[in-house]
């Protein structure tokens, strides 16, 4: 199957420039001027002018089907990876969880029967680790020989995932030897519960609480500690979901000293704000998600850090649970609200239309933190994060002109709110190919559950 793409604006990191890309089966065969006059036999043309072609964007913090807080995240591998794909998002990379006592192969398996047969898109995984004692640790290697290269460990939720320091130096000591990266949920949780405890001694229940005993300094600690432990363990680190400037300024102190500290945000944390949590009527628990959101005068200096390079990647940390029957587990107690919120379907026109289109970004930048960084960092490039002759036909075409109005009642993800409601963006994903196919075209459906392939990474860019 040849499909062209005809006269497209192409947009990569580096790259912006009019002209022509040939698909020849999954792959970019060929990219250049007036390509129909040199090549026969094309089975399909997509006009692409006045259009962006963009890499498929690349989400590397996901979380379908994951069990949490006494339910489970609403969106599977199917409703999840369609989603994302309405949204320009062909490849994510999801967190694989291994529970007290068990193998981390066995815990893997649990995650590859969860996705195979209903992701749409290309997937792949991080290993949640929960439990790694000495004689674990050679299976850390084991795994990213498998392409899973990349595990988070939790200074959060004492009792669940936790895990201590010295089990943080000794996986970061491993990964770092053998080319994996540890990724850090970089929060004080033991102070937290501590906060939280007496919060609802207090008598203070309601969802804002949630954020009024997760301190910005209990993130930034963590982050500095993480940094702090790479650093002596001689690995590279990647901040999950920074949230606030508190803890970006222990990533910029980091990599001015030349560590390797790394660290993505997320659309909610670049444009929600504490004053959410205020809502009347439990709908702050829309936004109970951790680190919580931010006072409002963070935003900007996470922008600012994402224009110095000080921030690398825009992920979504998406893990929707319904209002009905999910969050509302804790209308008695923001502490069994279960932690997270929906994002993976509007993470690119988000980001442009706040980013490029209102000029705090140009489109390569865009470009780098919504595929690039993360296939580099993750050990995904050039096969995605690119488009270049020989990397995998996941492709984007974007109307930047066209606008579009965010509302439950018309996006895909299986979640019953959406974080943006109402919100109007000018930025609109039009056709989208995954590995050459075209699975979503102006609103269609054209995907297949199970068209998604594993994707084995290779080690770390970091
Ligand atoms: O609230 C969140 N972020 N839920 C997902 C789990 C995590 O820590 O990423
Ligand atoms: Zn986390
Ligand atoms: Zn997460």
């Amino acid at each position: 199957m040849k499909t062209l793409i005809t006269n497209g604006h192409i947009v990569t990191a580096v790259d912006s420039y009019v002209a022509d890309i040939l698909i020849d089966g999954e792959t970019i065969a060929m990219i250049g001027k007036d390509l129909a006059s040199v090549v026969s036999n094309i089975d399909r043309t997509i006009d692409a002018t006045n259009k962006l072609v963009i890499p498929g964007g690349i989400d590397p913090h996901t979380h379908m089907d994951l069990p949490f807080g006494g339910t489970s995240s609403s969106d599977d591998f199917e409703t999840g990876t369609r989603a994302a794909a309405f949204g320009g998002t062909t490849s994510i990379i999801d967190f694989a969880v291994q529970y007290k006592g068990q193998a981390l192969n066995e815990a893997l398996d649990v995650w590859f029967q969860k996705a195979e047969g209903k992701a749409t898109t290309d997937y792949g995984f991080h290993l949640i680790c929960t439990d790694l004692p000495d004689e674990r640790l050679p299976e850390l290697k084991s795994l990213i020989d498998q392409g899973v290269s990349s595990f988070k460990l939790f200074m959060a939720y004492p009792g669940v995932f936790l895990v201590d320091d010295g089990t943080i130096f000794k996986a970061m000591s491993t990964a770092g030897e053998n080319g994996g990266l540890i990724c850090m949920h970089a929060e004080n949780g033991v102070v937290i519960d501590v906060l939280v405890k007496r919060a609802l001694a207090q008598g203070h229940t309601a969802p804002k609480y949630h954020a009024l005993t997760r301190p910005t300094r209990a993130e930034a600690e963590g982050v500095h500690r993480a940094i702090a432990l790479a650093e002596m363990a001689n690995s590279p680190v990647y901040i999950v979901h920074l949230s606030c400037y508190d803890a970006l300024k222990e990533v910029q102190n980091a990599r001015d000293l030349g560590l390797r500290a790394y660290a993505e945000t997320c659309p909610q944390y670049l444009l929600l704000d504490y004053s959410y949590y205020e809502r009347p009527d439990f709908e702050g628990a829309k936004y109970v998600m951790t680190p919580p959101l931010r006072g409002i005068e963070n935003q900007e200096k996470l922008w600012k850090g994402l224009r110095s390079d000080d921030l690398q990647v825009i992920s979504t940390d998406h893990c929707p649970f319904c209002m009905k029957e999910q969050k509302e587990l804790g209308r008695d107690d923001f502490s069994k609200i279960p932690n997270g919120g929906p994002g993976v379907e509007h993470r690119m026109s988000l980001i442009y239309h706040h980013g490029v289109a209102q000029g705090r970004i140009n489109l390569n930048r865009f470009v780098e933190l919504t595929s690039t960084a993360a296939a580099k960092i993750f050990g995904l490039f050039p096969k995605k994060g690119t488009i270049a002759v020989g990397s995998d036909a996941d492709i984007v075409i974007f109307d930047p002109n066209r606008e579009q109005t965010i509302s439950a009642t018309t996006h895909h993800m299986r979640v019953d709110y959406s974080a943006y409601e109402g919100w109007t963006v000018t930025g609109v994903t039009e056709v989208v190919l995954s590995r050459g196919n075209v699975i979503v075209e102006n609103g269609e459906w054209k995907g297949q559950a199970g068209a998604g392939q594993f994707i084995k990474r290779g080690l770390t860019g970091a």
